[in-house]
């Protein structure tokens, strides 16, 4: 019997601090103005696509000591982008990220709860711990969780949060023509909790949301991370949107959904991808070489760079060789509280590797930075892309992706007007909303019992 043919998801992810972002582009707009944020959301909804997607970031980044100013900087408040969002569209998921790390869960239940009300039904949260050491400088609680009790925190800071969701059963409130509206039942909202991160108990102050609970999202990586997501989430956000590392890390997730009694179906994986479009595919290949190099200026090259050597590189020249000193050994100093810098263990056998590399291909420090950063996960013409995000989704390396385009706010424009209509013709994706809530978009079972529509036709 052959597989069911899979529906696809798809997601927009609204980019913040990034370096995907060519906000260089006399095209390129406002991170901060509302025209921006409804303009994408607009396009999103008239693509049809599952839920726009915010990510999180609470502090300014710094490198060597400075702010660091080559790409996007600033950021507002998620949930006030989310609720407005939620007065100018009517399907659309709205999935906001809010760590757990330096939040209390009853204002965060009651944020999501009252997103859900407000938007019918479209909230969604994505649970991060956080991966920067220096935000919780910002915080009361003034520093960062060890790996192992943020997990903790976190499984803790979901559950209590469901515990207040469902601490109402929405049965409980009773309108009346005569009298108004009033209280049934008096227990309504009470809730205990006691554990080792809170011990709370009182009365949870909203009804319940038409979700029932929001839908959850999870993004971390590591072995907790994804246990994390198996026992609790119902939708991943990774990094995996290549074909080989999407399936290893599909695979690997999706077998650890039995352990906590839950089926395959029940977590969507989603990663962020993104996308290059041309009449042709060699000239999307063109335009995809173009945008690396907007994306990665001289300036920017160097302080990526001092990611690996862990020293002043300002007085390098981008367009010239590699640093022939090595980089610094011990703890990372310059780019203190940026997440990129763990991803090279051993820093002198990168320098090397690079400098080989580089001397191979007669590459500046600007070209080697461009050749070993992230390519664009879909370049090609409209017809090639659709028919690699299919061929994607169909072998399993996910269940859709959040689409993540360089230009802020008409980047998805493109997509929605030349890709979404040829996966509609594959009958990969939907011609149309047949559900109003995010549950529903993306076949999630209701909390109160409702299954959701199935994926797969
Ligand atoms: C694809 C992806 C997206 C993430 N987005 C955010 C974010 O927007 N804000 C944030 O504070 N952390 C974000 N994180 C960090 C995670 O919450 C987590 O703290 C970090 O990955 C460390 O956990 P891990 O060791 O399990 O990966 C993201 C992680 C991944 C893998």
């Amino acid at each position: 019997m052959s597989k069911p043919v899979k529906l696809i998801h798809l997601a927009a992810h609204f980019p913040g601090v990034n370096n995907t972002t060519v906000w260089s582009d006399p095209r390129a707009g406002s991170h901060i103005e509302f025209s921006s944020f409804a303009h994408f959301a607009r396009t999103a909804e008239r693509a049809k696509f599952d839920f726009l997607f915010l990510a999180e970031g609470l502090r300014l980044r710094e490198q060597g000591g400075k702010i660091y100013d080559l790409d996007v900087v600033g950021r507002p408040d998620t949930f006030t982008v989310l609720a407005a969002l939620a007065a100018v569209t009517d399907r659309l998921g709205l999935t906001g990220t809010i760590n757990s790390t330096f939040n209390e869960p009853y204002e965060v239940a009651r944020q999501f709860a009252s997103l859900d009300h407000l938007s019918d039904g479209r909230a969604a949260w994505n649970v991060v711990t956080s991966w920067d050491a220096f935000t919780g400088e910002n915080f009361r609680r003034g520093g960062f969780l060890p790996r192992e009790e943020r997990y903790s925190r976190a499984k803790e800071f979901l559950t209590t949060a469901h515990e207040l969701f469902d601490s109402w059963q929405g049965d409980e409130i009773v309108a009346d023509r005569e009298t108004g509206v009033f209280l049934r039942d008096a227990k309504a909202g009470a809730f205990v909790h006691e554990g080792h991160q809170f011990d709370i108990h009182g009365r949870f102050n909203v009804p319940r949301s038409p979700q029932g609970r929001p839908v959850v999202f999870q993004a971390g990586d590591s072995d907790e991370g994804r246990e994390f997501a198996a026992s609790s989430a119902d939708a991943i956000f990774s990094r995996y949107a290549a074909l080989d590392t999407g399936r290893a890390f599909y695979t690997d997730v999706k077998s650890r959904l039995a352990r906590y009694g839950r089926r395959p179906d029940q977590l969507l994986i989603l990663p962020a991808a993104t996308f290059v479009l041309g009449d042709t595919d060699a000239e999307a290949e063109e335009i995809a070489r173009e945008v690396r190099r907007q994306q990665v200026s001289g300036a920017t090259a160097l302080r990526q760079l001092e990611w690996v050597w862990n020293r002043d590189l300002s007085g390098y020249d981008p367009d010239g060789p590699l640093p022939e000193v090595d980089p610094l050994p011990g703890e990372h100093t310059v780019a203190r509280g940026r997440a990129q810098v763990r991803m090279y263990r051993d820093p002198l056998a990168t320098a090397r590797e690079w400098r080989e590399l580089a001397a191979a291909n007669g590459w500046s420090i600007r070209d080697l930075v461009i050749h070993t950063g992230n390519r664009q996960n879909f370049v090609g013409s409209p017809d090639t892309v659709a028919r690699t995000i299919d061929a994607y989704v169909q072998a399993d390396a996910a269940d859709g992706f959040i689409l993540v385009p360089h230009l802020t706010p008409g980047g998805l424009d493109e997509f929605a007007d030349r890709v979404v209509p040829l996966l509609q013709e594959r009958g990969v994706f939907r011609a149309d909303y047949e559900g109003s809530t995010l549950r529903d978009h993306l076949g999630l079972d209701h909390p109160d019992g409702a299954r959701g529509k199935r994926a797969a036709s």
